[in-house]
């Protein structure tokens, strides 16, 4: 049937007809805000490349996590930066370093009322900004960085963490934290894994955020943007390993990987919805350029669309107000 017969405009007459066939929902629950906290700050510090974000102090922090409750939103990521930084990252893996004892202060403020995660990478926490450790020719050393995530997951499962979020893209790392876990009685503790995470410049903004000290590339571990069969492959290979969760990062320019992802397997899929994707928008909105609420609103929509269940980002408790005034 083809026009006039057919009018699919019927279905767009009114707010009321549009709520009717709305296909794609996003609520409150289905956003984790990625949160910053850095060791020894007296005072919340803005971002300057994420206008709105900040590092938090322990105490803006606990803060800052009873609103997001307040606001509904379904988990939190912690992310931390430490006063001091080494080869191998020790402090990642300090029961008292600035991540596990926010995982601490943060569980003991709002213990189940959401879903505390946290990232479990040692880019934060050594000097050289590698995600792993480094070999003696300056290489990542995959099997030596395994050591390291298992201690760093038994670090936060101690401290209180519902689930951790292995985000370094080495081989095997999956396997490595399930076994660490399990083998410590922490099986209760869910691993979200960055099953595909592509070498994006879309980071920018991020790697100012936790002060990264990188001064090369992640080409040798994170995967190449031209990809996607490596992603359904990195996925089956993390869901094999243990992983109760997979992510795909970043959004908005691997929505096609999203897709796939979430048809290939059958437990929940996030997306990351990355530094760079925020604040280009903020950058336009602040310019005028763009009405920053509904792009918003609707890049969140759009990676809800392509199937994630989940989406990590920084307007979560923004967005859950939004959504709240509709
Ligand atoms: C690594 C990590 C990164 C992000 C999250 N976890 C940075 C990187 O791989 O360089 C980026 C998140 C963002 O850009 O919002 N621990």
């Amino acid at each position: 049937m083809a026009y006039p017969d057919s009018r699919p405009r019927r279905l767009r007459t009114t707010n009321a007809m549009r709520r009717l066939v709305a296909q794609t929902t996003l609520e409150p629950r289905h956003l984790v805000l990625p949160m910053f906290v850095r060791e020894g700050a007296e005072e919340p510090r803005p971002v300057p490349s994420m206008p709105g974000v900040v590092q938090h102090t322990m105490e803006s922090l606990r803060k800052a996590v009873v609103e997001a409750v307040e606001a509904g939103v379904g988990g939190l990521m912690l992310f931390a930066i430490p006063e001091h930084k080494d080869a191998i990252g020790s402090r990642g893996t300090d029961a008292d370093g600035p991540l596990n004892a926010a995982i601490r202060e943060v569980v003991a403020e709002v213990g189940d009322a959401t879903v505390v995660m946290a990232d479990l990478c040692l880019d934060e926490f050594t000097d050289h900004g590698h995600c792993g450790v480094l070999a003696a020719d300056g290489t990542v050393d995959n099997d030596a960085t395994l050591d390291r995530y298992a201690q760093m997951a038994l670090a936060q499962a101690e401290a209180g963490v519902h689930v951790v979020g292995p985000s370094g893209m080495m081989d095997g790392q999956v396997r490595a934290v399930r076994r660490a876990l399990d083998g410590a009685g922490h099986t209760d503790v869910a691993i979200l894994a960055y099953a595909t995470k592509y070498a994006s410049a879309f980071y920018g903004p991020f790697r100012d955020a936790v002060e990264s000290s990188l001064s090369g590339d992640r080409l040798t571990y994170q995967q190449d943007p031209a990809n996607a069969l490596e992603a359904l492959r990195e996925t089956a290979l993390d869901v094999d390993e243990g992983a109760d969760m997979v992510m795909v990062k970043p959004a908005m320019s691997y929505l096609d990987v999203v897709a796939r992802v979430r048809d290939l397997v059958d437990v929940p899929v996030a997306a990351y919805q990355v530094s760079g994707e925020y604040s280009m928008i903020e950058a336009a909105a602040a310019q005028g350029w763009i009405d920053r609420d509904r792009a918003v609103i609707e890049a969140l929509t759009s990676i809800r669309r392509a199937g994630a269940d989940i989406v990590l980002t920084y307007w979560a408790v923004d967005a859950a107000h939004q959504l709240r005034r509709r």
